[in-house]
Order: structure tokens, then C-alpha cells, then sequence
């Protein structure tokens, strides 16, 4: 498995999203289309963005009845997409009923990971908001089980519990670990993160990153920081 630095293309529009990656010219990041993009820009973006070369991960992070959810990714496993996810609160039910969804259009699945604890989100506030008792640590553990058990690839989760996961569900268990930011960077809402440098230390497989690159005065240059620091 290839270790990779994903670039969350947190844009609002196909167009400031495709102007953004010229930027980028001969080098072909991994992209992560999310919400905001996908509500936008849908379908034709993606199409776009592998003409272009790019591998996507589609972050839609799909949580419902089990049913909705199979079809769901029945629809999207009709996309040329590498990546896709969803909760793994929805129980492994749901994610057993993704899987099926997405093993239904014929064609070679792409990887299938579920989020274990936004990484916005602290200890404290899933304890006393959440109403989920105990260690942040044990529910990201139990949860990746889950997942395993699902028949999933892997999981979403900080990448300072990428060890912990591994440990609990074998080192082909796929880490994709957003929370990450520069050494002296903005933080900006995540509560969870950690540097390039030290989650590959720790061992995430793939890196998500956004804002310390979309948002940088020079996108390509902290981009290639965070591939400097992360894979070679
Ligand atoms: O800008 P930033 O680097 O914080 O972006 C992180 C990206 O990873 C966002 O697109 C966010 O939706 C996503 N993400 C996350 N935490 C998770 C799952 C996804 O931050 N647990």
C-alpha cells in the first residue's frame, strides 16, 4: 500500500477547485472531494478531475438506515472514484449494506473506510454531548473492530490513534488521517492533529490534508513540505 498526502479540495465551485489544481501542473495529487464541493459542483467535477489524472477520494461520509445506504453507494460505485467512506456510527449493519452497494456495479470496488471520531471532535465533548461514556480511545478502537468486522479496508481517524488502530485490527488496516498541520501552524478547528512528520512516524497510510495547503500563500510548496515530511 502506497502512503499518500491527500488534499481536501474544500472549494465551493468546479471552477475555483480546477484553478486550484493547474497550480499543481505535471505533479497529480491524490484530491478529497467533500460535501461542500460534491454539493456544488457533483458528479461532473469528479469526471473532470480524473481526466485530469488525480486520484479521488470521495468524502460524502454516508450515515442512514442500511437500505439508503446501499443504494447510495450502488450510485456511486458508477463513478471512477479510488476512495470513498462512511460513518462507522451507523453500526456494522450499515457498513456491511455500503460494501454491498458498492460490490454491486461489477466493476473493481475502490477502498471503503469508515470515520471512527471526527477528528473535531475531543473526549470531552463526546462524553458529555454525545452521551458516549469512557475513553475517546476505546470508542476509536471498538469502532475500527467494527469496521474490520464489516469487511472494510479501513478507517478515518487522527493520525495519533493510527497505532493504536493498527494494533488492534492488523498493519494492512488502512489509516487515512486527517488533523494535520505544520509544526508552529494554524490549528484552526481541529482538535486531534499532529504533523506530517509524526504521523508517519506513528504509521497513517495516507495523510489528509486541507487548509495548511488550499489555504497557504504557496499551495504546491506546502504541499510538497507535507510529501517531504510524510513519504520520503
Ligand atoms: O483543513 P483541514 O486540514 O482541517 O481539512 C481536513 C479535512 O478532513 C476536511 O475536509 C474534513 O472534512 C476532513 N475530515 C476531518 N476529520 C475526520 C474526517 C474527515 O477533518 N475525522
Amino acid at each position: 500500500m502506497g502512503k499518500d498526502v491527500i488534499i481536501a479540495c474544500d472549494f465551493s465551485s468546479a471552477g475555483e477547485t480546477l484553478a486550484f489544481l493547474d497550480k499543481f501542473g505535471a505533479e497529480k495529487p491524490f484530491v478529497k472531494i467533500g460535501m461542500e464541493l460534491f454539493y456544488a459542483a457533483g458528479a461532473p467535477v469528479i469526471k473532470e478531475i480524473k481526466k485530469r489524472g488525480h486520484k479521488v477520494f470521495l468524502d460524502l461520509k454516508l450515515h442512514d438506515i442500511p437500505n439508503t445506504v446501499k443504494s447510495a453507494m450502488a450510485v456511486l460505485a458508477a463513478y471512477d472514484i479510488d476512495m470513498v467512506n462512511v460513518h462507522a456510527a451507523g453500526t456494522a449493519d450499515m457498513m456491511r449494506a455500503a460494501k454491498a452497494g458498492l460490490e454491486s456495479g461489477g466493476k473493481k470496488a475502490p477502498l471503503l473506510i469508515a470515520v471512527t471520531q471526527l477528528t473535531s471532535t475531543s473526549e470531552e465533548r463526546m462524553n458529555k454531548e454525545l452521551l458516549i461514556s469512557g475513553s475517546i480511545n476505546d470508542v476509536i478502537i471498538k469502532y475500527a473492530q467494527n469496521t474490520k468486522a464489516a469487511g472494510l479496508d479501513g478507517v478515518v481517524c487522527s493520525p495519533l490513534e493510527a497505532k493504536m488502530v493498527k494494533e488492534a485490527c492488523g498493519g494492512d488496516f488502512i489509516t487515512v488521517t486527517p488533523g494535520v498541520r505544520f509544526a508552529g501552524g494554524d490549528t484552526n478547528d481541529q482538535a486531534r492533529f499532529t504533523t506530517p512528520e509524526m504521523a508517519k512516524e506513528i504509521g497513517s497510510d495516507y495523510i489528509v490534508v486541507g487548509r495548511p495547503v488550499t489555504k497557504a500563500a504557496d499551495p504546491v510548496a506546502a504541499y510538497l513540505k507535507c510529501c517531504g515530511e510524510f513519504i520520503d
